[in-house]
């Protein structure tokens, strides 16, 4: 039987038979020796529960490099460690840029595997003690177009910020209209583009890098500087961007944009809460409704959805009923956002938050709300 700490040893019969001869149960407990040439394909199941797989390469086999792309895939997937004959430095470059753990030499020299595998095992635990939880991401979506999403998506990343003491990073998904840079005038070059093309060199760094800065210390990941098509974006790429996003900052808020494609609605999933902006007219609750059921019908959990009220008129303040508008929508209203004219639209023409230039602003206070609201509620509770 597969025990946790067993390490499995993917290699050709020559190999293998070799290996077999200069080491045993009794000098390496917990090793499995799994016989297959070296572009032969290996599968899923017969790596599961390792502690580390050392897999044997041919750099001249495209099927066996393929190989550990493979393995590199699967979630949760055990570290790697790749044996090649003769590696060139170009090789091992390209593989540890993949993620390979380590590389040794080819045949097996018990030593230098010993040694190899120690060294990634304990490598590892030491991270994963040191690993934190991912950070909460929010996904602000719109009812219509115009109801006020990316308002409340560049405000509430700070606002979060400030009720947790925490950091926060509002992200601009919107790859084709996104504005997220300009309303917050977050100047430089750096654009989820960057990680989009990163493949898996997406790390803490490269996200610093390419974070831009806004007058007012708003941590933003600029929509593409050239209109890209919406079904150019891969799915995984992105979920692995956004995961990098939740390890460097504590708290992820995604503007997504208003079409509901593949990836987007993986990243909503991905999401701890789903916030949906409406406004007060037929229009806004219409579809409001329609993306409720679309999220049903994806399973996103009905607990993860927040429905925010926005533009409400100060003079309506007293006469509207948050309930109304949960009754039309079968679903409750989390929190509302007074309309704030010309207040808001001003600040954004300069590039800054609402707050720091109206300390009084009825929607810098209802944002300072909602973000206890989400804190208290979808985000679960405060750590
Ligand atoms: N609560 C509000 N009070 C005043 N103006 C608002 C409010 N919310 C949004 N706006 C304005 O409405 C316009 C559209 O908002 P925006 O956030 O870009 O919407 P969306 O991202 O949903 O398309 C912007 O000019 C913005 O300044
Ligand atoms: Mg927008």
């Amino acid at each position: 039987m597969r025990t946790c700490s067993d390490v499995v040893v993917v290699a050709s019969a020559k190999h293998a038979a070799e290996l077999s001869r200069r080491l045993d149960s009794k000098t390496f407990p917990g090793l499995i020796l799994v016989e297959r040439e070296a572009g032969e394909a290996i599968a899923a199941h017969e790596l599961h529960g390792a502690a580390l797989v050392v897999i044997e390469v041919d750099p001249d086999s495209p099927a066996s490099i393929d190989r550990i792309a493979r393995i590199q895939d699967t979630p949760g997937h055990a570290p790697v460690i790749a044996a090649i004959p003769n590696a060139s430095v170009a090789l091992v470059r390209t593989l540890v840029r993949g993620g390979i753990d380590d590389v040794i030499g080819l045949p097996f020299a018990p030593d230098e595997l010993l040694e190899a595998a120690l060294g990634v095992l304990t490598s590892r635990s030491v991270k994963a003690r040191t690993e934190t939880r991912l950070a909460p991401m929010i996904a602000v979506v719109r009812s219509i177009g115009g109801c006020g999403a990316t308002s409340i998506a560049t405000h509430l990343a700070p606002a979060l910020a400030e009720a947790s003491g925490k950091s926060a990073v509002v992200v601009d998904l919107d790859m084709q209209f996104g504005t997220v840079a300009d309303v917050l005038s977050a100047q430089g070059r750096g654009s989820i583009t960057d990680l989009l093309d990163a493949g898996h060199r997406i790390d803490d760094e490269l996200i610093r890098s390419v974070t831009r800065t806004s007058e007012d210390g708003v941590n933003v990941i600029a929509a593409p500087q050239d209109i890209v098509p919406l079904e150019s974006v891969d799915t995984d790429q992105l979920l692995r961007v956004l995961d990098q996003l939740r390890r460097t900052y504590g708290y992820v808020v995604l503007d997504l944009p208003a079409n509901w494609t593949n990836w987007t609605l993986s990243s909503a999933l991905a999401a701890d809460a789903v916030l949906l902006v409406v406004e007060l007219s037929v229009a806004s609750l219409r579809q409001a409704k329609r993306r409720l059921d679309l999220f049903r019908s994806v399973g996103i959990s009905r607990d993860h959805v927040a429905v925010v009220v926005n533009r409400i008129e100060k003079r309506l303040f007293r006469t509207i009923n948050l309930g109304d508008v949960a009754d039309t929508l079968h679903h409750p209203a989390l929190a509302s956002v007074a309309l704030d004219d010309p207040v808001v639209g001003s600040a954004q023409d300069q590039g800054r938050l609402v707050r720091a230039l109206h300390r009084r602003s009825a929607f810098g206070s209802d944002l300072a709300k909602l973000a206890e609201a989400l804190l208290d509620g979808p985000l679960g509770a405060r750590s």
